[in-house]
């Protein structure tokens, strides 16, 4: 599926199928940090009229789920499509939606506005660090002093391979061979989304006093369904990178066979018993008073 307008880049689908990878993503990532905001920001967001912005937030389970626990915040989910959100009838009281392009400045409406900012799994609709460092920049010019941006994404080379050690070792993480041949065929999708250190981003950014980033602990029972979730999204990846491919008359005989290779590659690991999950991250950001 092609980018809805010029100025989207987010290369995912956003149909029925696409929803349904936003919820097996919700469950397995709350699985695994446990929360949905920071221990640090929870005392925050349970202040009465609290407002908190879900950026990118997609068909808004993750603030659907917010809502839920915290009923007296003032949560807002926006997206630069609305295609996901669900009817307006269908949500709680307290969450609403609206449009909005993350790499352009905000409306004056949401400037200074928000005390948590929460922003999860953007960085396939970003491409280079300065793409990063803009929504950092107009994110942060929505919070209010002392206010918080929670990010989390993948981190390169965005899938780990995983054994018994249970290490997240990042000599063993880099891109496997199945995901070299992906990323040769799709011009650097991966390596362009991925190559980026958001802490620093967030530290030279010069709006927060205190950063820090947890890297969620591996779970084993959770294993098993990050490697079928993460076999889904390759899928998608790859059938989305073959029809761009396709459409813009881009697609060689030479590019089809390295797509065809790293299938081949990953359906090997996995029938050898290979497990993979995504290699997330979580930064936390304070913007100074
Ligand atoms: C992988 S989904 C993640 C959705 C949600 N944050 C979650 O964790 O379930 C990425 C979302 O980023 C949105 N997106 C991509 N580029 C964007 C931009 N420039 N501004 C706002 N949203 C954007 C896409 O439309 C998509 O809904």
């Amino acid at each position: 599926m092609a980018p809805e307008t010029a100025k989207d880049q987010y290369f995912l689908g956003r149909d029925f199928d696409a929803s349904v990878r936003l919820y097996g993503q919700h469950f397995l990532t709350t699985k695994r940090t446990k929360w949905l905001l920071h221990p640090k920001v929870q005392r925050l967001a349970e202040r009465s009229g609290v407002k908190i912005a879900d950026v990118a937030t997609g068909n808004g389970i993750w603030a659907s789920e917010l809502a839920e626990q915290h009923p007296n915040a003032n949560i807002v989910g926006l997206d630069i499509s609305d295609r996901q959100y669900p009817p307006a009838w269908t949500c709680p009281e307290n969450i609403s939606f609206d449009l909005y392009n993350c790499l352009e400045p905000p409306p004056d409406k949401f400037v200074g506005t928000f005390d948590i900012i929460h922003i999860r799994f953007l960085a396939g609709g970003l491409r280079g660090i300065d793409n990063f460092a803009k929504v950092v920049q107009n994110v942060g010019s929505m919070l209010k002093p002392g206010g918080y941006l929670q990010w989390q994404d993948a981190m390169a080379p965005g899938w780990i391979l995983v054994d018994k050690s249970l290490e997240i070792d990042d000599s063993k993480t880099e891109l496997a061979n199945f995901a070299e041949a992906f990323d040769r065929a799709s011009g650097g999708l991966l390596k362009g989304s991925l190559n980026y250190k958001l802490d620093e981003i967030f530290e030279t950014s010069g709006l927060f006093e205190k950063v820090e980033t947890i890297n969620p602990d591996l779970v084993p029972r959770l294993l098993r369904y990050e490697t079928d979730f993460a076999i889904k999204v390759f899928g998608e990846i790859s059938g989305q990178v073959r029809g761009m491919l396709n459409a813009t008359g881009r697609m060689t005989a030479e590019k089809s066979q390295e797509l065809d290779e790293s299938e081949r590659l990953f359906a090997e690991y996995l029938a050898n018993g290979g497990l993979i999950v995504y290699k997330t991250a979580v930064v936390l950001g304070r913007k100074a008073e």
